[in-house]
């Protein structure tokens, strides 16, 4: 079929949206939960007009515009918040948070834009979760989510021991963090259930591959980080409901 050139001039645009719509591929995951300030929680990365909301020492929302030091930092006193723990929505689908790293993109790409994974190994091998990009890092490689679960290892940085009176090395290990659900009895109260979500709706998979791609971010992910990309190569607009309980089998 040959189509007139003002035809073609009229749907370019929405081909090469559809070509560019998404990014999608194969990553791994790992785990972590430093406390700290997450990069996109600092203005004007991504192109959310707000960044990633963060916390004070005692988990209260900072209304800062993003510019409080990072609790990473001597004196600093901008923390992740609790409430961006990983939670349950049904038995096959969480939502959560991410520190990322994609391959061929940058910060200012992912910042607060959300990936579908469905896991591809382990005990969670075909179930979804939804994460939001909220976090970069040096030591991730390429499509690589490093997702935020409380207990789940501090990593390079620990905020931890100045938010809660962590151990120096974070809740068990440096990487890997607590290895039983024994463990998330003693953690602090708002960190319980993102802690005992590892070892319930993730069944302590350790690490699983992943397929992703690159899904708007349902509501009640942004309703909790408040970061809303505008518009880029897909619609960002939230999907869903603004609440979604958390499942319980
Ligand atoms: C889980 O929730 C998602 C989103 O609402 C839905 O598409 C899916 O069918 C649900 N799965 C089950 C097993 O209920």
């Amino acid at each position: 079929m040959r189509l007139p050139l003002g035809t073609l001039v009229a749907i370019l645009p929405f081909y090469l949206e559809a070509v560019l719509a998404q990014a999608q591929g194969s990553g791994k995951t790992t785990r972590y939960w430093d406390c700290c300030k997450p990069s996109c929680a600092w203005p004007r990365k991504g192109n959310s007009p707000q960044p990633v909301l963060t916390c004070d020492k005692n988990d209260r929302p900072l209304s800062d515009g993003g510019n409080t030091k990072s609790g990473c930092e001597n004196g600093g006193n901008a923390f992740m918040c609790s409430s961006q723990s990983p939670w349950a929505v049904n038995d096959t689908l969480a939502y959560g948070w991410a520190a990322v790293n994609i391959a061929g993109s940058n910060e200012a790409t992912w910042c607060c834009a959300c990936y579908e994974l469905t896991f591809t190994s382990g005990p969670v091998s075909g179930k979804k979760m939804v994460v939001q990009a909220t976090n970069t890092g040096g030591d991730l490689g390429n499509n690589h989510f490093d997702i935020a679960m409380p207990g789940g290892g501090v990593g390079i940085f620990n905020a931890c021991t100045n938010q809660y009176g962590a151990p120096p090395n974070g809740w068990g290990e440096r990487y890997g963090g607590v290895t039983s659900k024994s463990a998330c009895a003693n953690f602090p109260a708002a960190l319980k259930a993102g802690c005992n979500w590892r070892y319930d709706w993730f069944q302590g998979a350790d690490n699983p591959n992943v397929n992703f791609r690159q899904v708007a971010c349902p509501a009640a992910i942004t309703e909790k980080s408040k970061c809303v990309r505008q518009r880029d190569s897909i619609d960002q607009t939230p999907t869903g409901p603004k609440e979604v309980p958390t499942w319980t089998p």
